[in-house]
């Protein structure tokens, strides 16, 4: 191995240099954050940085005496720049966004090369999205990630320590240096931003399909969930809903009356999502077409002129060159009278660009966009292609927020590109109704959080294929506890909402969802974690203990926001036993259990870390049904009989928690000491208003559970003695 960890920058460079290679040019952007360019000339003209918040940022500083414990090799070959990082062994390795099977990276190679991937596979070279960034946990825990900064198709070949090289100009290469993973991916969050502060609808189930469609079959699917108990926020509406497949048209048969359905949508209490594509149908008298005709947004071909035509759903269609920033305010206000029709959130997909009936699947590489400067000014769709779907949802999130200046935007795109999070969630594209499939879930979830995009998700049930009932139970089990959480299928498949199944499955599915909606505070406290902090939402197990070789390749586990455990039984068949993280996890369950009082046993296992509270609440229909009471507090004491946890509340849509009076932070710490339970509550940021309301203790012990009611107050003091048991 050419060169691990060095103790300080001179010293890299002076084995570099007597390894008969250049040393990079290298600049310090802040501590512990480095930028290496292939020279000073490559320095000088590298293209902007598309994944920076602050793009400006990545100039750094000038000169820095600073050190760096990894350096990369960058060479010029063969009319690509090469970037080699070694890795001392037992290093692993982690994030390049979404890629499917194992959480651990270690020996695969992905292209980064935004892919309409219908039904994947394992070796499936590329998805629906780039995220050029690797994470690397060392043998003694700490970590560091490599960024390399380009929108150009790029390669990561993780067989040999990492090895990357991309197309077009020299890059530059962001290295992070930090002692714990979790620090390395807040700092790539700093530099590429946190996702916005979603409604806390969007954080409930969603039920979708390709499609629900007439109307009346959405009233359908609406009713059965509130008729059968079945917690859920949102129904989506999939193409179907359009006139032929024309963006920002209703079917005038299927769908006559949009605002109603939403509005007899929202009195049952459920939100909705509609879908919006790229490709505008070529047709005249279409008034997006003529639009975009007369305003000239079209991406051309490479001549500069002529309006690339492709096909896709509608038809021959044409595509907005979202690189624009005078078509992206074009596209913008297209919403205004879509969202007045009472829409809540927008689904963009097939924004890789996928085109039909081509080889590549994709636009012509020489196709031309006439990109802002700021992203370098005009180029090829070569350069542009992985930005393509992350500048068509941040046109869409300006629209969307421009039409309803007071809520949170909720976008999903299937596209996107590292730093693409700032403007939507997403979800993992066509995956298939098979066993790999459901097991990948979870390590694509954690992938991606590791690599700057935590509000993401499964199809959960599988998109093509209808796979068996044990399966649709099995993937609803845990993945009503991803961050995204939405059942979907593709056409012509049989039914999959959670009661297609028969009782058995439904009565799983019920529960699954039911434990997402309980533990909603704490979910929704993660999720504050993400805005903030850039913390995933979904964690591996590796977070716990770093420095612990034996769960840095966990796949069916998960840790949910802080101290929570996520334990799957992914397959029926499976032998594999999860390797639990050290120290005290003391299981709990919310008493959901089938007849004669076992637990479920296609619903993971949850555990609480000893020293930690998980806020959690009653189970509603819908997120905002009623108010946080009782509010629940699990607590699982260390050692010492202590434990703390947070709750962040905020009115769940709308901007006021931007100023104090619109949000608060609660810290909750316990301890035992003398039989007494006592809890203090301290207000750590914010200062929204407090209403009166319970305080349900649910204390785990080895002896088992207890549970005790009090008044939510700054201390609460329970005797035990007087606790009731839960059996
Ligand atoms: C694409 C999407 C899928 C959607 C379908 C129809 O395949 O990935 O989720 O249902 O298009 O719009």
């Amino acid at each position: 191995m050419l060169f691990t960890r060095f103790s300080g920058c001179l010293a890299a460079v002076a084995i570099v240099a007597s390894c008969g290679l250049a040393a990079p040019t290298t600049t310090t952007i802040s501590e512990g954050v480095f930028r290496y360019d292939l020279s000073p000339e490559a320095r000088e003209h590298a293209l902007p940085s598309m994944s920076f918040l602050h793009p400006d940022r990545r100039e750094g500083e000038a000169d820095s005496s600073r050190q760096a414990s990894t350096l990369p090799q960058i060479e010029w070959r063969d009319g690509v720049q090469h970037v080699f990082v070694g890795i001392e062994p037992g290093t692993s390795l982690y994030g390049t966004g979404e890629v499917p099977g194992q959480l651990l990276r270690n020996g695969r190679v992905n292209i980064n090369w935004n892919t309409d991937a219908y039904a994947y596979g394992i070796d499936s070279p590329s998805l629906y999205q780039s995220h050029p960034w690797v994470l690397a946990v060392r043998p003694d825990g700490t970590s560091f990630g490599v960024l390399a900064d380009t929108t150009w198709r790029s390669t990561f070949d993780l067989r040999e320590g990492i090895r990357i090289h991309a197309e077009g100009p020299a890059y530059p290469v962001i290295i992070i240096e930090r002692d714990h993973p979790a620090e390395v991916v807040e700092k790539l969050a700093d530099l590429t931003g946190t996702i916005e502060m979603p409604p806390k609808w969007a954080l409930g189930y969603h039920q979708c399909r390709y499609s629900y469609y007439p109307e009346s079959r959405v009233r359908e699917i609406a009713t059965e969930f509130r008729e059968r108990n079945i917690p859920a926020d949102v129904i989506w509406m999939d193409i179907d809903y359009m006139d032929g497949f024309r963006i920002f048209t209703f079917d005038n048969n299927h769908f006559p009356d949009p605002a109603g359905l939403n509005e007899w949508l929202a009195g049952k209490g459920f939100r909705n999502v509609w879908m919006i594509n790229p490709g505008v149908k070529a047709e005249e008298g279409f008034f997006v077409y003529d639009s975009g005709t007369e305003n000239d947004v079209w991406v051309k071909l490479a001549d500069g002129r002529t309006p690339f035509r492709g096909e896709v759903w509608p038809g021959m269609c044409v595509f907005p060159d979202y690189l624009s920033e005078r078509v992206r305010e074009w596209w913008a206000p297209f919403y205004k009278d879509f969202m007045a029709q009472g829409v809540d959130g927008v689904w963009n997909d097939m924004n890789e660009p996928a085109i039909f009936g081509v080889e590549s699947k994709t636009m012509p590489e020489d196709n031309f966009h006439n990109a802002d400067e700021a992203f370098g000014g005009p180029g090829t769709h070569a350069q542009f292609h992985n930005v393509y779907g992350m500048m068509m949802i941040r046109a869409t999130h300006q629209g969307v927020l421009a039409a309803n200046p007071n809520k949170r935007p909720f976008v999903l795109s299937r596209a996107n590109f590292i730093g693409g999070h700032r403007y939507g969630a997403t979800w993992s594209g066509d995956n298939v109704a098979a066993w790999d499939h459901l097991e990948w879930s979870v390590p694509m979830t954690l992938n991606l959080g590791l690599s700057g995009q935590p509000f993401n998700g499964p199809d959960i049930g599988g998109f093509a294929g209808n796979g068996s009932p044990e399966m649709f139970q099995r993937w609803m089990g845990f993945g009503a506890l991803l961050p995204f959480a939405r059942g979907h299928t593709g056409k012509g498949n049989i039914d999959k909402e959670p009661w297609s199944f028969g009782p058995e499955v439904e009565a799983t599915s019920r529960r699954a969802i039911q434990r997402r909606y309980a533990l909603m505070p704490h979910i929704y406290t993660a999720f504050w974690q993400a805005h903030r902090y850039g913390t995933p939402v979904a964690r591996p197990l590796f977070y716990a203990d770093p420095a612990d070789p034996a769960i840095r390749s966990e796949d069916d586990a998960f840790l949910l926001g802080d101290g929570l455990l996520v334990k799957c039984f992914m397959n029926p068949q499976m032998d594999r036993t999860v390797v639990m993280p050290r120290g005290i996890w003391r299981q709990f369950d919310f008493r959901d259990r089938i007849e004669g009082d076992h637990s479920d046993p296609h619903l993971p296992q949850l555990y609480v870390q000893d020293g930690r509270i998980i806020p959690a609440g009653p189970v509603m229909q819908f997120v905002d049904e009623m108010p946080l009471d009782p509010l629940t507090l699990i607590i699982s004491p260390d050692e010492q009989g202590a434990a703390e946890g947070l709750l962040y509340e905020d009115a769940g849509d709308g901007f006021e928690f931007r100023q104090p009076e619109g949000r608060r932070l609660t810290r909750y710490s316990a301890a035992i000491s003398n039989n007494t339970l006592t809890i203090e509550r301290e207000d750590i940021d914010g200062e929204w208003p407090r209403e009166p309301r319970t305080v349900r203790v649910i204390l785990l012990t080895d002896e088992g559970m207890l549970t005790a009611d009090a008044t939510d107050a700054p201390s609460i003091r329970i005797d035990l003695s007087n606790a009731e048991r839960i059996d």
